[in-house]
């Protein structure tokens, strides 16, 4: 049995008051558990930035529950919610969020002396990370001198710096082409161990097969869950 580290329970958000409120989640429930990569996917304000939002910690439900990494987190303080973002979380955008006065190294390194690392010791993940997602010959590169899916590498090592259990993304492929994007998929399907799991918000069906587990959103509401099973090795081993 895999630890759960995302466990939703009834979860509802409406934006706004009185006349102007939008329901926009109405009650969802799902897990992640570690060892999975699983895809949410919708259509356009269907409610998936705003779901990845609550299960972050970033946005607080009107309603329902969620643990996070085995912490209620309802049950915490804002700061005590940043804690468990700090240490336990990595996220990836569809904009890759990177500075881009700072070098490939330095955009890693600086997020991880903010979440407390020495210089060195941050300075050395960050090389390692980069390596991982084979950019360890673009250390000084910065984001104007990289390639779009250069660009969401170095986000996702920015992301494995501090080896996080759950990575976060949303539209991560959405600014990439086709043969780009299936390479960063590849790469974050890779990133999947027996203790770590990864969420993606998208409503690209080209992701489909990276993921274990689809869920379908859709008006706020889960409408299904697709298990798809992975061949051993991965999908490289495919035919
Ligand atoms: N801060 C906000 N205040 C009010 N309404 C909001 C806010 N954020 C989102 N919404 C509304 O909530 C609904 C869901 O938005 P959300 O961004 O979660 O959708 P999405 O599924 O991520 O869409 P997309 O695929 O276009 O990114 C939309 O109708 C949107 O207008
Ligand atoms: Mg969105």
């Amino acid at each position: 049995m895999s630890a759960v580290l995302v466990r939703a329970e009834a979860l509802k958000k409406t934006y706004g008051t009185g006349a102007l409120a939008v329901s926009v989640l109405r009650g969802i429930s799902l897990e992640v558990e570690a060892g999975s990569l699983v895809l949410l996917m919708g259509p356009s304000g269907s409610g998936k930035t705003t779901l990845v939002s609550i299960l972050a910690g970033l946005l607080r439900p009107t309603a329902g529950r969620i643990e996070l990494c085995g912490r209620d987190i309802s049950a915490l303080s804002e700061a005590q919610v940043a804690a468990v973002r700090r240490h336990h979380l990595g996220f990836v955008f569809q904009t890759y969020n990177l500075f881009p006065a700072l070098s490939a190294l330095e955009n890693i390194s600086e997020v991880l002396k903010m979440k407390g690392f020495a210089p060195r010791e941050a300075r050395r993940r960050a090389q390692d990370a980069l390596a991982r997602v084979g950019l360890g010959d673009r250390l000084s590169h910065r984001p104007g001198e990289l390639s779009g899916g250069q660009k969401q590498r170095v986000a996702i090592a920015r992301a494995l710096a501090g080896d996080p259990a759950l990575i976060f993304g949303d539209e991560v492929t959405a600014a990439l082409d086709t043969s780009t994007a299936l390479r960063v998929m590849d790469l974050l399907r890779a990133q999947v161990t027996p203790e770590r799991a990864i969420l993606i918000v998208t409503h690209d069906r080209r992701l489909e097969k990276y993921a274990d587990r689809v869920i379908h959103i859709e008006d706020g509401r889960v409408v299904s869950t697709t298990e798809v099973a992975q061949q051993p090795g991965g999908l490289e081993a495919q035919p």
